[in-house]
């Protein structure tokens, strides 16, 4: 039995095999119409989400599976003070694997240790998002048609953001990336990503706030909201929420093949003018999403 808690527990070579199947469900959706017929996911989500949790949903049922789960902690017996391992060593009588969001860090691990089932973790506070990863990775192989030689700009909430973090780890084992990373220096990517990852190795990157004085030399511009959910402190929160908005005009000293990419939800980083840009990627993230996910749910099942 597997979990996938962090990108990195999928080699490049496992999720070349997932960015394979998923092409073959873009070209062949009826050949997994019955892949996990008589299979079940369970969607635990401790955390509010729209793509994750219905992407998950709408993977398991394209799969023919079927779905249980709760959307909120307060939906479940975590509000009368259960714990996850509890939680999750009761699903696994039930479900034959489980996507789990939790607001706390490493507890889709801890639920990877008392599960019965495959555990996925679909999001764990500021930390990781592995199968956001996976949307972002299938996205940039099909705009861009390579994982090497690539500038990438990461802008905005890169303290807090997990896809940001899950992003730089794998993006991180292929040759020739440079990360130009864009920020207000509170929300600065932590050192212990830069430590253990960027310069453990050796993999250049600069740090900048001005997203303008680095948009002509970016392949792709990756950006992310700053997350209110996040925040201590409001008054923070509200000086810091509009540093980066993107408009038309900002990119027009951008490359033509300029992949623009954002996790989503957005709330004013990129504005709706640039959704008609055709260097817009984000909404094919959200399909792309999909299709990994289904063919993660078949790998972790071991459905041929
Ligand atoms: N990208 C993402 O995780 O979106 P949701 O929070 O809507 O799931």
């Amino acid at each position: 039995m597997r979990s996938v808690i962090d990108i990195l527990d999928l080699s490049t070579e496992e999720i070349d095999d997932l960015i394979k199947t998923a092409c073959d469900i873009i070209d062949d959706p009826d050949k997994y119409a019955e892949k996990c017929k008589r299979k079940k996911l369970a969607t635990l989500f401790f955390e509010p989400s729209t793509r994750t949790r219905l992407s998950f949903e709408a993977a398991m049922y394209e799969l023919g599976g079927n779905v249980i789960g709760f959307s909120a902690a307060n939906n479940s017996s975590a509000s009368k003070g259960e714990s996850v391992s509890d939680t999750v060593k009761t699903v696994s009588c039930y479900a034959d694997i489980i996507a789990m969001r939790h607001p706390k860090e490493g507890a889709p691990l801890v639920a990877s240790m008392a599960a019965s089932v495959p555990i996925i973790n679909a999001g764990d506070g500021g930390h990781n998002h592995p199968t956001q990863t996976l949307a972002d990775l299938l996205t940039i192989y099909r705009e861009k048609g390579r994982f090497d030689n690539l500038t990438i700009g990461l802008c905005g909430d890169l303290k807090f953001g997990r896809t940001v973090h899950s992003l730089i780890n794998a993006m991180s084992r292929y040759n020739g990336i440079e990360f130009v990373l864009i920020s207000p220096e509170e929300l600065k990517l932590p050192d212990y990503v830069t430590n253990n990852v960027l310069k453990k190795k050796n993999i250049p990157y600069t740090e900048t706030t001005d997203l303008l004085s680095c948009m002509s030399e970016l392949d792709i511009l990756y950006m992310t909201r700053v997350q209110r959910e996040r925040f201590f402190n409001e008054q923070d929160y509200i000086r810091l929420k509009d540093s980066y908005i993107l408009t038309p005009d900002k990119l027009e000293t951008a490359k033509d093949d300029l992949a623009v990419m954002h996790p989503l939800p957005r709330v004013n980083e990129i504005s709706v003018a640039v959704d008609n840009d055709k260097r817009a990627c984000y909404f094919k993230q959200v399909l792309n999403g999909k299709y990994m996910r289904m063919a993660l749910i078949m790998k972790l099942l071991g459905v041929e």
